[in-house]
């Protein structure tokens, strides 16, 4: 299926703004056309039979992210080591970033209290510059609303997106899950491809995308940022508040 010049799989779920396939990103990230993506933004599953899953979304990175593209991967600490020598086979290292936690889980066997989560940035040879994205991201708490085990929250997302892609971006979350990538991609009036095995969520993904309607670019690619805003915590900044407007306009 052709969708915005792309030839496809079968969609699931299409519009303007998204695309979801059903199935095992596996099987269908070698169909998506070489250098068609601009950001991959994902979550995969954390646990340690899915190291593959990062393996294997660098080596397809490496071939369908534009040049100079970025990766963002959420991932679990305890097999960081084995994902970053992973990925970084195939694609540039750029940094790690920490989603911070409103409430800490209890790491036993180190008597640790964790009250972050890493986020990973790769990228398609050298990417110099992540437009001042702050990489302690503000406390948000997990949105378990759409997908019960593993929800996240939009506005990291959100945050993500907006400063590094602009309106003509196509991002592809591999691991859609109840598509909360997506319809951060929509509301931000960008386009996504999303990947899931799970039928179930498929359909969650696909009524959230077809409800969320589309804003008016925030655009803070152009905005000559200060580095005062740098520090100021998300949601308090001017740039929070426009996006607090899209997280809380969605309804279940
Ligand atoms: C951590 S969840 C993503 C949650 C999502 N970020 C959200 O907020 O709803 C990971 C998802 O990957 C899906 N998944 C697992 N293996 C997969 C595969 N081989 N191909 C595509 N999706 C897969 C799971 O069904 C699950 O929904």
């Amino acid at each position: 299926m052709n969708w915005h010049g792309l030839e496809l799989p079968e969609a699931y779920y299409r519009d303007d703004a998204v695309y979801i396939i059903h199935g095992d990103c596996r099987l269908i990230l070698p169909l998506i056309p070489d250098k068609s993506i601009n950001l991959v933004l994902t979550d995969p599953p954390y646990k340690d039979d899915f190291i593959w899953a990062y393996r294997n979304i660098a080596e397809q990175g490496a071939r369908i992210l534009k040049d100079e593209a970025l990766l963002f991967a959420y991932a679990g600490s305890m097999y960081l080591p084995t994902i970053l020598e992973e990925t970084t086979k195939y694609l540039t290292w750029i940094w790690l970033f920490n989603l911070q936690h409103h409430q800490f889980s209890r790491i036993w066997h180190h008597e640790i209290m964790q009250t972050s989560k890493p986020i990973i940035a790769l990228s398609k040879g050298n990417h110099a510059k992540l437009n001042w994205l702050r990489t302690d991201l503000p406390a948000e708490s997990a949105d378990k609303r759409f997908h019960k085990q593993w929800g996240q929250a939009i506005g990291i997302p959100c945050l993500i997106i907006s400063k590094v892609t602009n309106e003509t971006a196509i991002i592809l979350d591999p691991f859609l899950g109840a598509g909360t990538f997506a319809v951060a991609a929509k509301k931000l009036g960008r386009k996504c491809i999303g990947i899931e095995i799970s039928e179930e969520y498929c359909a969650i993904a696909a009524k959230r995308c077809s409800q969320a309607v589309m804003a008016l670019p925030i655009e803070p690619n152009q905005k000559e940022v200060k580095s005062s805003e740098i520090f100021f915590p998300l949601l308090d900044g001017i740039e929070g508040k426009e996006l607090r407007g899209l997280i809380e306009n969605e309804h279940h």
